[in-house]
């Protein structure tokens, strides 16, 4: 780490603005330091990564007209559910903005500020991927797997029946949210359920139906009753978005 020797007339913060830092910064990059408010000629200073990073702000897709129009989950049910997907992004892009200039000297695994904001990124960042996959396979016609999704269903589950039987299985088993995806490790369809946005989240996984059984997903239409709500789905997958993901997957 850059250091510099303090020199008289040094105070802390104008070594903060000489090397374009921020004070919080480099008070925790010195705690070594009797005091900072009474710094020494021959102090030596550590001076922190000066650089923000850079910050991709996330744009939001607009709710699309036909997840109004759905049978079986209603107008309300949707906006409200739309809101905390929104809610999530706003808080990427606010973790990822505070990230730019985060103290990354003192990270600790019990409590820091990096630890805190790298969590909460995970998690937001899952809540916005998920609800926006989510968002995208719904609002068809329902009516069963169509095209070649179907016959990979079949190969790899046995029958569409019993890969149904197992996907609203894993839906009641699971708290957050219930994938039909590709495995590219062992090149075969599986059904995985999270129970969090940020927990049992598989790499090398291609998600290609997602359906969120949070309770926040359906409890305005039917209170605690998923079955319902998995009835109501069924009846809006897309499955041509369904089959677009299995057919655009790498290879
Ligand atoms: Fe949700």
């Amino acid at each position: 780490m850059p250091k510099h020797v303090v020199r008289p007339g040094d105070t802390i913060k104008v070594i903060a603005k000489k090397y374009k830092v921020s004070l919080e910064n480099i008070s925790n990059a010195n705690r070594h330091l009797e005091s900072l408010d009474q710094l020494q000629s021959g102090d030596v200073i550590f001076i922190p990564d000066a650089s923000d990073g850079t910050f991709c702000e996330i744009v939001p897709q607009t709710l699309r007209p036909q997840l109004l129009t759905m049978i079986g989950i209603s107008p309300r049910q949707i906006q409200e559910h739309y809101k905390l997907y929104l809610g999530y992004i706003s808080k990427v892009n606010e973790i990822r903005f505070k990230m730019r200039t985060a103290d990354r000297i003192n990270a600790n695994s019990t409590f820091s500020p990096i630890r805190a904001l790298k969590l909460s990124e995970t998690y937001a960042l899952g809540g916005y991927k998920l609800h926006e996959l989510y968002f995208a396979n719904i609002g068809g016609r329902g009516g069963g797997a169509s095209g070649s999704i179907f016959e990979a269903i079949v190969r790899d589950f046995g029958s569409y029946e019993f890969w149904e039987k197992d996907f609203r299985a894993t839906a009641i088993a699971s708290r957050g949210w219930v994938i039909l995806g590709y495995d590219y490790n062992d090149k075969h369809l599986h059904n995985y359920g999270l129970d969090a946005h940020d927990s049992g989240t598989v790499i090398g996984f291609e998600p290609l139906l997602v359906v969120d059984v949070y309770e926040h997903a359906y409890f305005i239409d039917y209170g605690t009753n998923r079955f319902s709500y998995l009835d109501a789905i069924f009846g809006n997958i897309d499955w041509y978005v369904v089959n677009s993901r299995w057919e655009n997957k790498k290879n």
